[in-house]
């Protein structure tokens, strides 16, 4: 063959890397494995199969996991929780980097196996996913040294279950463990069913260096395993990667049991060219974002949105592209595309296609192997914002294209979805691809690029794409908590009574909502007096109705989101500065309706110290700058979450409530609070401190309610982003299990004495976007 010919055919021939080391480790184990608990493997019972995806033909056997496999493998974490936690942090560094260093010393095999089991070209495991896991052990080995000095008030949550996908099964492994180790917790993994074997060698790695026995226990099988891992009444938290149905089971499943939970779910990820985008670059930015793992990653750019006027034009150029793709053999050097995981997979991936018009749809005419699964690239065209296709991931190598006109219009388009994991915009124009940034609701936004990942930059989404983030500094907060003992508040209430005699003053409180006081609308009040009946108070019963309004006013007060930090700081110290005022009235009635505890002027001091607190944190709450392996930097965001319903503590009634509102609003939320029930009065009065406090309408609102009534309906309601509540155990499981339905974030069983600075975490989403630089 000539050099035109080459060039004209672009046949490079076929480059394969040797699976001979992998399968003389699967020979090595009979290619059939057990699990890996307190440090052994253990034999298992109940084995499957475990496919190559490539050819269709068994490559080793997996155990399904029994109850009594996931419950030594807890209790072999449990064990040894206390002895790895106290360890110093040089300890445990020195641990994840000796993970660290002989995952790069195996890399090859890892790749090579990974590719085997998933069938992702060897390109990208050797290329992308073990170089990203070293360097998480890396990251972290680090993260562990310096937790002592940097986090001083954090402490490991405990012994954590961790249930991780298919689509990067070493690199999902190493998100997972990595953090959790380095902050002092102990793990029970399970891999998903159909590629467990990385995980397994990952766990023949522990045992060479140094993890002790216990600190990382693999446990193998479907679903039910992962179930058993959730429902198990001795882990503290779950981390979970996966589908949104499974997502959505899981919060159902711990909702109440107070084990915290980090889920990152699924996403149906915009990619925004605009006109005066390099068309090129876009076209190749396009090939990593929906055609890199065969289109089977969460946050794949799989919704093309591109600017009228270059539709035609991307469009054939991509079409040129899909032609140029090269699918086969995973483990050849010179193939793009490999096999797709599962023949389920697969048969999903067709089964949603084909109910689109084939007149829409183009699909490369690549040529296929025989055997295996595989899946062509696929471009399909004019879909309707509406249609199943452009609303629900594929996970599949299947573009999913439609145009819009203004920049307005990319933003509502990329709006469109429940999901909010990662954006891509691609301009010339700086300024406009950054402005895009702030509007796009994901929690990654890449800037003329796709699919960048970093051990020190922060993944996760918002909306049904999950909550919590990994990676970073951020990824820490999901594998710490706060040092401060939760221990419960000693009751300080007063006896308020429903009905008083020898009354000689009433009082009528209303709700604030919209920055209006108002009725409630049923109508229906409750009265409750003072310990001495010398007053009586009457307090609006809020129903669903009054929810809807001040959903809808804090959603109208939208523009609080977006006003400086200079200015919320200011408006904060007016409230603090008004409050002051009343300081003598407020200290009175802390006294009066919470006798015990703390002295009213004691509170009311604490009260304005808080305020004092977040008005200095507003305009300091800022984010950074991460330090990632790319010509270029990647700014990690604080935005505001949204709304924030929260429902105050009946303890420390006025401290309880403005802890709430100043933090959710310092850093640009609305809030929606709902006072104690059974010690409102404060709130009645608080309200007219906040009325002449110059906050804008709707940026606070405050409802009296039953709150196991309103608490359902809160958690369900589709324009709160999320919600709080310092109020009981029982208020709290409804809200964790109604939060289900959409997937909205919640903080529970919320304890006063947390910093103000956990206060402001919770507040925020953390938004990472990433900025090349450079023209070559
Ligand atoms: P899946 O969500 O069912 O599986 C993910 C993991 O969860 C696996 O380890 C599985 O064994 C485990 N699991 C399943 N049911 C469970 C339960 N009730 N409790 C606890 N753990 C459970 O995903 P699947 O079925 O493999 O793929 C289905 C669809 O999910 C795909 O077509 C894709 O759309 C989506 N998916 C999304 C992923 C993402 O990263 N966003 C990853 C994998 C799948």
């Amino acid at each position: 063959m000539d050099i035109k010919e080459i060039y004209e055919t672009m046949d490079y021939g076929t480059a394969p890397e040797s699976a001979d080391e992998a399968n003389a480790w699967l020979d090595k184990n009979n290619r059939i494995f057990g699990h890996y608990i307190d440090g052994e493997f253990v034999s298992g019972t109940d084995h499957f199969e475990t496919i190559n995806p490539a050819t269709g033909k068994s490559l080793a056997h997996v155990s399904q996991a029994s109850s009594a496999d996931v419950d030594s493998a807890v209790a072999a974490a449990s064990r040894v929780f206390n002895e790895w936690s106290t360890r110093s942090g040089f300890e445990r560094a020195k641990v994840l980097y000796a993970l660290a260093r002989n995952i790069q010393k195996h890399a090859r095999l890892f790749s090579v196996l990974e590719t085997l089991d998933n069938g992702k070209p060897i390109r990208e495991s050797r290329d992308i996913d073990i170089p990203l896991v070293h360097r998480h052990f890396y990251y972290h080995a680090g993260m562990a040294q310096l937790m002592s000095k940097e986090l001083p008030n954090r402490e490991p949550i405990g012994v954590c279950g961790q249930i991780i996908p298919w689509n990067f099964p070493m690199l999902m492994l190493a998100w997972k463990i990595a953090p959790a180790l380095a902050m002092g917790n102990t793990v029970v993994l399970k891999p998903a069913e159909t590629t467990s074997l990385t995980a397994l060698l990952f766990a023949e790695i522990c045992a060479q260096s140094g993890v002790p026995r216990g600190v990382v226990n693999i446990v193998t099988g479907d679903g039910d395993v992962g179930h058993m891992i959730v429902r198990h009444k001795d882990l503290h938290k779950i981390a979970f990667t996966g589908s949104t149905d499974v997502g959505r089971k899981i919060r159902q499943a711990t909702a109440g049991s107070g084990k915290s939970l980090t889920l990152e779910l699924g996403g149906k990820s915009p990619f925004i060219v605009f006109d005066d985008a390099d068309l090129d670059s876009a076209v190749e930015g396009v090939v990593d974002a929906i055609w890199f793992n065969q289109g089977q990653v969460c946050c794949a750019g799989s919704r093309l949105l591109v600017q009228a006027g270059v539709a035609d034009k991307l469009h054939s150029k991509l079409v040129n592209r899909m032609k140029k793709l090269r699918i086969g053999d995973p483990l050849d050097k010179s193939i793009d595309m490999g096999a797709i995981n599962s023949q389920a997979q697969l048969d999903r991936i067709k089964s949603m296609l084909s109910s689109c018009d084939p007149s829409k749809i183009t699909s490369a005419e690549t040529t296929m192997p025989d055997g295996g699964y595989y899946h062509p690239p696929t471009l399909i065209r004019d879909v309707e914002t509406s249609d199943t296709l452009m609303q629900e991931e594929i996970f599949g190598p299947v573009l999913v294209s439609t145009t819009f006109r203004i920049p307005s219009e990319a933003v509502s388009l990329a709006n469109n979805t429940r999901y909010g994991l990662a954006a891509s915009v691609w301009s010339e124009n700086i300024n406009l691809a950054l402005g895009m940034a702030p509007k796009l609701k994901a929690g990654v936004v890449w800037i003329n690029g796709t699919n960048f990942f970093d051990a020190a930059a922060g993944f996760g989404g918002t909306k049904e794409s999950g909550f919590g983030r990994e990676g970073g500094w951020d990824g820490l907060m999901a594998y710490t908590r706060s040092k401060k003992i939760h221990k419960k508040v000693e009751t300080s209430l007063a006896d308020a009574t429903h009905t008083g005699r020898d009354i000689s003053i009433n009082r009528t409180y209303k709700n604030y909502v919209g920055g209006k006081q108002s009725r409630p609308d049923g109508g229906y009040t409750k009265q409750i007096s003072d310990p001495s009946n010398a007053t009586t108070y009457d307090i609006p019963i809020s129903n669903r109705k009054d929810l809807r309004n001040a959903v809808e006013a804090a959603n109208k007060a939208s523009g609080w989101s977006s006003s400086t930090g200079h200015l919320r700081s200011q408006i904060l110290y007016y409230f603090a500065e008004n409050l002051s005022a009343r300081a003598d009235e407020f200290a009175a009635l802390i006294d009066t309706f919470q006798p015990r505890g703390m002295s009213g002027a004691d509170e009311v001091q604490a009260t304005l110290e808080t305020i004092f607190e977040c008005a200095a944190w507003s305009d300091k709450f800022d984010g950074d700058v991460r330090n990632v392996p790319i010509r270029g930097l990647a700014l990690s965001l604080n935005e505001a979450v949204g709304t924030i319903a929260a429902f105050a503590p009946a303890d420390h009634a006025l401290l309880g409530l403005v802890r709430m509102i100043a933090a959710t609003i310092a850093v640009g939320n609305r809030v929606i609070v709902f006072p104690s029930e059974i010690n409102p009065v404060i709130a009645g009065e608080l309200i007219q401190v906040i009325e002449t406090s110059d906050i804008p309408a709707g940026a606070v609102n405050i409802l009296f309610a039953d709150h196991s009534d309103v608490a359902k309906h809160t958690a369900m309601h589709m324009d709160i982003d999320a919600v709080w509540c310092a109020e009981t155990a029982a208020i709290s499981s409804i809200i964790e299990e109604h939060s289900a339905t959409n997937l909205k974030r919640t903080w529970t069983q919320v304890n006063l004495a947390t910093e103000i600075r956990e206060f402001l975490d919770q507040a925020i989403e953390k938004k990472t976007v990433w900025i090349p630089w450079g023209e070559g």
